[in-house]
């Protein structure tokens, strides 16, 4: 039985929550390998909402095993506070049922101090991050000075790599960008604590995934952010510094590549971005409005972690194209269709221009993309609500148009389309 990844195909926020979900039902194992507590996955079940950031959202459902690979960095306070609120919601969580990498990161106070000074003090240039400590925790872990999970497993010299690496990094805080020094010992009593309640779930993931797999179980890794937000081959230098991609799976599980089977590519109806950076389809006025929604919603546009709003625009299909790419997709997820109903012209970014050339495909990657501009099809949109389709003939055709469309220009079959928040509210494609 294989692996099968969910990777968001555009810049996060795509809606695998809940495509993971629903495809976790058939998993034995859900396992999260890129980013940390940056992420935000939103699940509607019944008249519960659960929001995880850190844990994968395949838990939920009681069957299955939570992981997290040595491609995670883990602040151990939201880590805590997740297992707490499972716990609360009915959902079993013990070392049976959730494994941690010991080559997983941790994120630490300096580490969040550190993101807020950097943005800071790059002012009106700042990359618009989740200030959750991410890329200072990346930057501690290729800087090859990073605390990983496995030291916590020895308390006695756990304490004092943690006095040295706040010291440190205060340093840098307090020289570098003015900003107020830690207390050391004060975080390296807390570390302490926290690392007695999570060494029982510290585990080699490589070794657990591979031995589940070559017996027969099947794995779903549960990507964050989105493609177009990867350190290597994302919007440089608006960019997390993990690698939300398909092969990022393997890297962030410890797993070699024969054994991925499907590799999900989950995608907005539109495009959405949230942070700094280019963003070719960006719309503003009526349809941004109706797009993004009023915020009343949990499904509006507004992001799980930072409560930001999101910058919307028209779906954009060099960039699909693109993440097909860089990353192998064997199907699409649409996610999100429902939301243009209303609209009565749709449009589709198909090409991109600049200097009087057309591209379909970039020169240079995804770097450079302030410079061109989008080429773009239009199409009928629907009025229907489509909240109670179910399957494809409920769909008006200018919406199956639509998804045709989608199908032709990326190459790739979609297999799934949601049509609202619920998790019942999906067509199978497949
Ligand atoms: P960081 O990951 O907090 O360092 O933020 C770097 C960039 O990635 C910023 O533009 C963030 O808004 C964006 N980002 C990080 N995590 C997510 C996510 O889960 N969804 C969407 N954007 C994200």
């Amino acid at each position: 039985m294989p692996l099968n990844i969910i990777i968001g195909a555009q810049w996060g926020d795509e809606g695998k929550g809940r495509i993971v979900d629903l495809l976790s039902k058939q998993a034995n194992i859900v396992a999260r390998y890129n980013g940390g507590d940056n992420a935000g996955h939103t699940v509607n079940v019944a008249q519960q909402t659960f929001k995880l950031h850190l844990l994968p959202s395949g838990m939920i459902h009681p069957h299955t095993i939570g992981v997290i690979g040595n491609g995670v960095v883990i602040n151990p306070v939201v880590l805590l506070s997740e297992m707490e609120s499972l716990r609360a919601a009915g959902i079993f969580v013990n070392p049976k049922r959730l494994l941690i990498s010991y080559a997983a990161h941790l994120i630490t106070p300096a580490h969040l101090a550190l993101d807020q000074a950097i943005e800071n003090a790059k002012g009106k240039g700042k990359l618009g991050t989740t200030l959750r400590g991410i890329g200072p925790a990346y930057t501690d872990k290729v800087a090859r000075s990073g605390l990983r999970l496995s030291d916590m497993l020895n308390v006695d010299t756990f304490a004092p790599k943690m006095v040295h690496h706040i010291e440190t990094t205060n340093a840098r805080l307090t020289k570098l960008y003015g900003a107020e020094p830690l207390d050391a010992y004060a975080v390296a009593n807390e570390f302490v604590e926290y690392a007695r309640k999570i060494v029982p779930y510290i585990q080699d993931v490589s070794l657990l995934l591979t031995d589940a797999i070559n017996s027969g179980h099947s794995v779903l890794a549960e990507g964050a952010q989105g493609t177009l937000l990867d350190l290597n081959h994302g919007t440089y230098p608006f960019v997390t510094s993990s690698h939300p991609t398909a092969p990022g799976a393997l890297v962030g599980l410890g797993l070699g590549v024969n054994c991925v089977d499907r590799v999900y590519g989950v995608v907005k109806a539109f495009q959405t971005r949230v942070g700094s950076g280019p963003f070719p389809t960006e719309l503003d006025g009526d349809v941004a409005l109706q797009l993004r929604g009023t915020g009343e919603n949990p499904w509006d546009e507004y992001g799980t972690t930072t409560g930001r709003p999101r910058r919307v625009g028209w779906l954009d299909m060099v960039l699909l194209r693109y993440a097909h790419r860089i990353n192998g997709l064997t199907e699409l997820a649409i996610t999100k269709l429902d939301v243009l109903s209303g609209i009565p012209t749709l449009k589709i970014c198909t090409a991109y221009r600049s200097d009087k050339n057309t591209y379909t495909n970039l020169p240079f990657g995804i770097t450079d993309l302030a410079s061109f501009t989008p080429v773009y099809e239009e199409m009928p949109g629907w009025e229907e609500n489509l909240w109670q389709a179910r399957s494809w003939d409920d769909l008006p055709h200018q919406a199956q148009a639509y998804i045709r469309r989608i199908e032709d220009l990326s190459n790739v079959k979609v297999n799934l389309v949601s049509v609202g928040p619920e998790r019942d509210q999906v067509i199978q494609l497949g």
